[in-house]
């Protein structure tokens, strides 16, 4: 069966990327769940974003472009046909990940009187008429209890679906990043969601890390900027075997402080920024995501700081999924 999601606020499309690791066979599938993984093939339909600079990265790795839109302008999610005599086809899920300054400390927390949460405003309105068989939203974790929290709740339940919420950390999972969010999950099947119960062992660091970067002067913190900042800054031993990177936000490489870690190693007496790849190594899309990309190493920061950690979401799109 395939199943048509809907990216919305597609970004360098992390839901596209958890798509491409659901197709991947992995050591820990049973018997069930493969055959389950089988029979159900996601794919993505449509993508909408209103930054144009995604259309490159995002057709080279997930096969569409793109639309260029706003979001709060949309009258439907549908799938336009490409054959103008049939009738638009609907989309069977919408993946939201709105963005999240309406919600954050830094971005005052100014909720629904944020010009940035017309978007998510205008499709929680659209759910009662297009009813998506299925629902899933990221966000950060401050969007709890906020007021398009609350209307949101409120129309899953008035329109019947069947809806569970989650605060997951990629730790949970193993990988050595922190990155905590809030996720919705909603179905129209009337089965109650299951608890997200992954734990796994953590891995070490320098699994993500690519030994040739250290040789990339452009991400060598000067010996100035460090004596400022060190003392703010959250710097790893690569050595490491426990080290966990605190979160990259889309500021990394512009903000010093408060923005994602560094590394250093000893031997070679250097402490350096994560490359673009490598954060996205951490996020858990494929290896080399940023390579041959033209855009510049600032966008490439700003763009894996706003994504998804793709293994957590896979593991929500299975539960979700594979619930029915
Ligand atoms: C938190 S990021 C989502 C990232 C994305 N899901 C990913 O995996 O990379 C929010 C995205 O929403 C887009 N966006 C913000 N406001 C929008 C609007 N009004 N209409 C459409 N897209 C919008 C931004 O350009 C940004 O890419």
């Amino acid at each position: 069966m395939d199943i048509n999601i809907a990216d919305l606020f597609c970004g360098i499309g992390g839901i596209a990327e958890a798509v491409h690791l659901w197709r991947q066979p992995t050591a820990s599938d049973n018997t069930v769940a493969a055959e389950h993984r089988q029979r159900i093939t996601p794919k993505i339909g449509t993508a909408i974003d209103i930054d144009q600079s995604v259309a490159h990265l995002y057709q080279r790795h997930h096969g569409i472009i793109p639309q260029c839109s706003t979001i709060e302008s949309l009258q439907a999610v549908s799938l336009k046909p490409t054959d103008s005599s049939r009738a638009a086809e609907k989309l069977d899920m919408w993946w939201m990940s709105p963005p999240c300054q309406p919600y954050t400390r830094r971005g005052l927390q100014r909720g629904d009187k944020d010009s940035r949460s017309l978007a998510l405003a205008n499709l929680i309105r659209l759910i009662p008429s297009e009813r998506p068989r299925w629902i899933g939203l990221e966000n950060v974790p401050a969007f709890e209890g906020s007021q398009h929290h609350q209307r949101l709740r409120q129309t899953l339940t008035k329109t019947g679906y069947q809806f569970r919420e989650y605060l997951i950390c990629p730790t949970a999972m193993g990988i050595p990043m922190r990155r905590k969010r809030f996720y919705l999950l909603a179905t129209q099947n009337g089965k109650p969601l299951a608890d997200f119960s992954c734990r796994l062992q953590q891995q070490p660091l320098a699994k993500f890390v690519d030994n040739d970067t250290w040789n990339d002067p452009t991400l060598h913190v000067p010996a100035d900027l460090l004596q400022h900042y060190q003392p703010a800054m959250n710097i790893l031993d690569i050595h490491d075997s426990t080290a966990i990177s605190a979160c990259f936000t889309s500021a990394y490489g512009k903000s010093h402080i408060k923005s994602g870690s560094y590394l250093r190693c000893h031997n070679r007496h250097l402490v350096r920024r994560f490359s673009p790849n490598e954060i996205a190594n951490l996020m858990g899309f494929r290896e080399n995501f940023f390579s041959s990309s033209e855009l510049g190493q600032r966008s490439q920061y700003r763009l894996i700081g706003n994504s998804l950690a793709v293994h957590v979401v896979c593991v929500l799109l299975s539960m979700l999924l594979l619930n029915d």
